[in-house]
Parts: C-alpha cells; structure tokens; sequence
C-alpha cells in the first residue's frame, strides 16, 4: 500500500471546514486593508532562492526541493516572497502599478526533518508590500499581522520585533557578533562553528542550549544602527504604540533569511511547543534591486497555516459545515418522495441531503449527528399517507410534522445560509 510522503498530511474533508474558515478570514481581512492576490507559480529556478534567501541560509544549504531537468534545476518553492519579487518585476508592476500590497496563500516545500508544526509540504499565508520604504507602512503591515490572530480568534501569541539596520548596519553588527564569539568558538555547536563563517547572524537564534548561553552573555544592543535606520525603527514602535499593539523589542532577534534589513518580527505562541512561530516577516529593502528590479523598499510576512491550527487547539467544530437538513427515508417507498423533497430543497438553496445507505433511523440519526445537521426529516409510511415529513430540531428534539413548501420555510428560518 502506497504511504504519503513523509512530512506531508491529507487534509481530510473534516478537516477541511477550518482550512476554508482561515481562508475565507484572511481574503476578508486582507480586502479591508486593500491587499490583492496574487499567484505565482510553485516551481521556480533554484537560483532565484540561492541569490534571495542567500546562499548560506539554512534552507538553500539544506530545505530545497530540487528537480533536475537536463542543465536546468528547479526548486519546489520552500518559501513565497522571492517568487513574488521576481514576478513584480517580470511583470513591470514596479513600472506599470508603483507601490502594491499583495497577499498570498499556498503550498511552500522544505526539506526538514518532520516534527509537530514542522512539515516539508506546509502552508502559507502572507503579505507582500513592494515599493514603499517608510516606517508607515511596516507599521500597517505587523498591525495587519496582530487583526489576522484576533480574527482567527488566536490569543496568548507575542509580536516580537527587532531591526537588522541597513546593509552597512548589518555589517557592523557582523563585526560586533565576531568579535565578540571568536573567544568562546569551542562552547558553541559545530553548526554554530560553520555559521561564525558564512552566516554568523544566525548564531543568535540557534535552539542549543550551550550556544543560547553564549549569545545571552553577549552585550547586544541596538548601537549597531546608523541615524537613519534607528529613525525609521523609532517611528515604528511609535506607530506600533498610537495604535495599541502589544509587542516586545528583541536585540537578539534575527531572521533566518538573508534578505532581510531594517524592521524583523516573529509572532510566537506558546502552545506550539518547540516551533513556537505562528509567522514572521520583516523588511527586505535590497531585494528587488538585487533581483534586477529598481531600488525599492519592500516589507512582508507570512503565517504558517499549519501552526495556526495547532494554535487554534480545541478543534473547531464544524458546526454549520454540514448540511441544514438531513432525510432520512425509512423502507424503499419512502425514497422517491425523499428524492423529491431534496431536489426541492436543493433548488431553492437549501443545503441539504438524505441517508443513502438504507441505515435504520437510529444510524442514519448518528450520521446527521456527525454531519452538524440543524433538522431531520423523517419520512416513514404514516408521512407517505399523510403526505407530510417529520421535521425533527437537533438541539432541542421537538418534532412536529410539515408539509414539503412549510419544510423549506422551516429550514430557511431557523438556518443562516440553509
Ligand atoms: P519563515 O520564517 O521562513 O519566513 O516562514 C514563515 C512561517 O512559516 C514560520 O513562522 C512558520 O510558522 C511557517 N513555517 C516555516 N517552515 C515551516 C515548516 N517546515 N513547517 C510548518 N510551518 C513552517 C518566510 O518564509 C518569509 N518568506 C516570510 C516573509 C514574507 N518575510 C517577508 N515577507
């Protein structure tokens, strides 16, 4: 028998019912803040990732999905702001649409070892803003981050915000982590040891304890940050603050993405157990020039939807997913005037269905049960003669019989959408 890919789920239909809920709260959210969708593709040139995520990242070294295909290699996408910054400018949008705020859901790919809230076939919904390089619009975009919890209802999560500085800013702060490592190389893991080379900022956020150690002894501050960079970090806390989102500043916060500069946030949930990131965005300022585009500023995030579920912990109900009336036809006589009656239901937009399977009443009310019915209607040989249909309230278990046009008034009453 064939298995799913390891670190891949089947999302199965009652599961389904809440995907389409963050969807649907998100599109609604995104449309209030003037967002647009967008859809890029999922395979991509692997060199597009090497050159924006960087070529040390730990998701170029180690996440991607390659296809090799005679000299070219391609790359499931592990993540989706390069794509969109390479279709910005394949598309002229810089010169045709200016400044854009796109948004984005989808299927990302990484090569990890599978773990709770860890997958390799996960999901995304994010945002980008391209062409704008003023703290306001950092400031929409993390409170945009904090409405999307609140409305999936999600509590308890902590915004935690930071700021690489500009490029020269990110340098100095290489220099200042340098030298300030170099003595204590032997305390640090042998990953940590690799990254002091290539990636060195990325020793701040290593998850073992002997390097947490060191990095908690080093006096990082915000001095790395020129005029400028400190100017527009300063107006986004205050923007953050008039608007009454509760964050926290971490020194020690830096992303795993070479792209980014200036403004980094990471939005964390206890409940999520080791990887406790709902999501995470942050400036990329350099990337669309990088990419072949024109100097912009850019900024973005996105949530993975997988650990918003976990976040979400006491399984949704699915109530209301289901239909609004279930029949249940009791003996073969009984099912063409079922048949007729759903057909009836279903032409006047009345989500509604039948027991197919021949049940006895008692199974067949277990099955509308499971399926979150708000009525039954049972139709028996004594309905049959008297023409009419059981009508039976789940919640209340009050029964009284109705006729086919009443039965659709019913519903239509008592159910929002039926
Ligand atoms: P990221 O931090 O790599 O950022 O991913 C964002 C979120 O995706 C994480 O916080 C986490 O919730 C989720 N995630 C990442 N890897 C996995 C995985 N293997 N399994 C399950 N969930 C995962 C980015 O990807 C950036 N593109 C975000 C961004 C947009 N920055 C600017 N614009």
């Amino acid at each position: 028998m064939f298995k799913k890919v390891a670190g891949t789920k089947d999302i199965l239909p009652d599961e389904v019912y809440v995907w389409q809920k963050i969807e649907e709260i998100s599109r609604a959210i995104f449309t209030t803040y003037n967002y647009q969708e967008i859809r890029p593709p999922i395979i991509e040139e692997a060199a597009l990732f090497d050159r924006s995520l960087g070529e040390f990242s730990e998701v170029v070294q180690k996440q991607m999905f390659l296809i090799k295909n005679a000299d070219e290699v391609y790359a499931l996408r592990p993540e989706g702001t390069a794509s969109i910054v390479r279709a910005y400018i394949e598309n002229n949008l810089d010169k045709t649409t200016g400044f854009m705020k796109l948004y984005y859901l989808g299927p990302m790919f990484r090569l990890e070892r599978p773990q709770k809230g860890r997958l390799r076939q996960f999901h995304h919904v994010g945002v980008e803003a391209i062409g704008s390089a003023g703290p306001d619009i950092d400031v929409e975009v993390v409170v945009l981050a904090d409405a999307l919890l609140k409305a999936y209802s999600i509590e308890n999560y902590e915004i935690r915000i930071n700021s690489l500085g500009c490029a020269n800013d990110k340098a100095v702060l290489v220099k200042i982590l340098k030298e300030g490592l170099k003595p204590k190389l032997s305390s640090l893991c042998e990953d940590c040891n690799a990254r002091f080379k290539h990636n060195v900022l990325r020793i701040l956020d290593c998850k073992h304890e002997g390097c947490r150690k060191v990095v908690g002894g080093l006096n990082i501050s915000d001095s790395h940050l020129c005029d400028d960079c400190q100017g527009h970090f300063d107006k986004v806390r205050k923007g953050l603050d008039s608007l009454k989102v509760a964050y926290k500043v971490l020194p020690h916060l830096v992303r795993g993405l070479d792209y980014y500069t200036r403004t980094v946030f990471e939005i964390n949930h206890p409940g999520l157990g080791s990887q406790d990131a709902l999501g995470a965005g942050g400036r990329y300022d350099n990337l669309v020039s990088q990419l072949g585009g024109p100097q912009l500023g850019a900024i973005g995030f996105a949530f993975g939807v997988e650990r918003l579920l976990l976040a979400m912990a006491a399984k949704e109900n699915s109530a209301g997913a289901g239909p609004s009336i279930y029949l249940i036809p009791l003996g073969e006589q009984a099912v063409p005037f079922a048949v007729e009656t759903l057909a009836f239901l279903r032409s006047h937009h009345c989500a509604a269905d039948m027991n197919y399977e021949g049940r006895s009443l008692k199974g067949a009310m277990r099955t509308a049960t499971n399926l979150s019915c708000r009525f039954v209607g049972i139709i028996g040989d004594n309905e049959i003669n008297k023409g009419v249909i059981a009508l039976k309230r789940m919640d209340t278990g009050e029964q009284k019989e109705v006729k086919k046009e009443e039965l659709l008034e019913e519903v239509k009453k008592n159910v929002k959408n039926s």
